[in-house]
């Protein structure tokens, strides 16, 4: 049973990764600093597989914390490295937390893989490095942006220094994984997107304002080059995204590739703007959402969408999962947060 550490694993996209690593035969380690989580996730994965993963409470920044981890766990095949500060707006704000953090992560990961035998790192990379596409669908070889937000810029630096580490002669492989955006739960509601605070993105604030905890959503302009006027998403399901993963991983650690770099979108293919998400929500669930149209959010791109075309020949991979059943899979894990009393 290969055995593989997952960074930041019980976030949200994380511990999804997690239960589908379990479920296909892998043994799981979990490193999580639990800045933007916390530990009873563990549970909840638990919960749905059966098998309770290794967890170390640590912060990847620390380069002695990930030693003390390769030396505890000994055997680690590969990584898959989630940890990282992720709202876009904060990192304008905090960007020498942002830089610190997400790039001292990833540099303490490459400078512990070779002494450690590990063969192959997935990074979690983003379509923000697309920025404003000149056309859509993007593929992996559409042009790469300026970044518009610190957090941006790490992920595009990260993909950077993973290919500078690996074109070094670095004795391991690395599979980068532009995310759209992640929506949804677990169908077992057992986890879920859980974000501190007040939500940033908006499946979070659109789930909370239809249980009430949220007075109304605001929607960012209707004033877009689009059919309707708000901004068109690729809303990938969490599940679908996590299954993605293990393909990576296996077609990593199986040398199933000549090269030592693959770059992968995940996306359904599909865009969906803002008020067509708010309507596939009301009748996929019967739930009204109250909303209204304000300004523009500084730094939202207009649309973007996936040609997952390479994923799916390459990996293996497609997402499967309708709209309908995804909004309904962050209904049911909303509802199962008011259950617990959690908010
Ligand atoms: C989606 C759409 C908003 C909230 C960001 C990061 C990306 C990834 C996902 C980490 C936009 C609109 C939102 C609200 C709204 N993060 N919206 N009202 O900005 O596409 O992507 O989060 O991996 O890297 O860039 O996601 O969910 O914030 O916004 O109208 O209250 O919903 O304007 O059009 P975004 P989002």
């Amino acid at each position: 049973m290969d055995r593989i550490l997952v960074t930041g694993g019980t976030g949200y996209i994380g511990s999804h990764t997690v239960v589908e690593l379990q479920q296909a035969g892998y043994e799981v380690v979990i490193i999580d600093n639990l800045s933007n989580s916390n530990r009873d996730v563990v549970d909840g994965i638990e919960r749905i597989t059966g098998v309770r993963p290794a967890f170390v409470e640590g912060d990847c920044t620390d380069i002695g914390t990930l030693r003390k981890l390769f030396a505890d766990y000994p055997g680690i095949k590969g990584i898959i490295n989630f940890a990282a500060s992720k709202a876009v707006g904060e990192s304008v704000h905090k960007p020498i937390l942002y830089y610190r953090n997400n790039l001292n992560t990833l540099l303490n990961l490459l400078d512990l893989m070779e002494p450690n035998g590990v063969k192959g790192i997935v990074f979690s990379s983003s379509c923000t490095v697309y920025g404003e596409p000149d056309e859509n669908p993007v593929t992996e070889e559409s042009p790469i942006k300026k970044a518009t937000s610190p957090y941006g810029n790490t992920k595009q630096i990260s993909e950077e220094i993973i290919t500078d580490v690996i074109n070094s002669g670095a004795r391991f492989k690395s599979v980068i994984l532009r995310y759209f955006n992640p929506v949804g739960a677990h169908p077992s509601a057992e986890i879920g997107e859980l974000p501190n605070g007040v939500p940033q993105n908006l499946i979070p604030y659109l789930t909370q304002t239809a249980i009430g905890i949220r007075k109304e959503l605001s929607v960012f302009g209707d004033d877009y080059n689009t059919p309707d006027g708000s901004c068109i998403r690729d809303y990938i399901n969490v599940v679908d995204l996590a299954k993605a993963h293990v393909a990576a991983v296996e077609r990593m650690l199986q040398d199933k590739s000549e090269d030592k770099i693959e770059i992968f979108n995940l996306g359904t293919g599909n865009g969906v703007s803002v008020l067509q998400l708010i309507n596939v929500f009301e009748s996929a669930t019967g739930v009204k959402v109250p909303h209204k149209i304000v300004g523009r959010r500084d730094g939202d791109i207009e649309k973007v969408w996936a040609d997952p075309e390479r994923a799916n020949k390459v990996l293996g991979w497609k997402a499967t999962s309708s709209l309908e059943d995804t909004m309904r899979s962050a209904w049911n894990w909303q509802l199962k947060l008011r259950e617990r009393g959690v908010m």
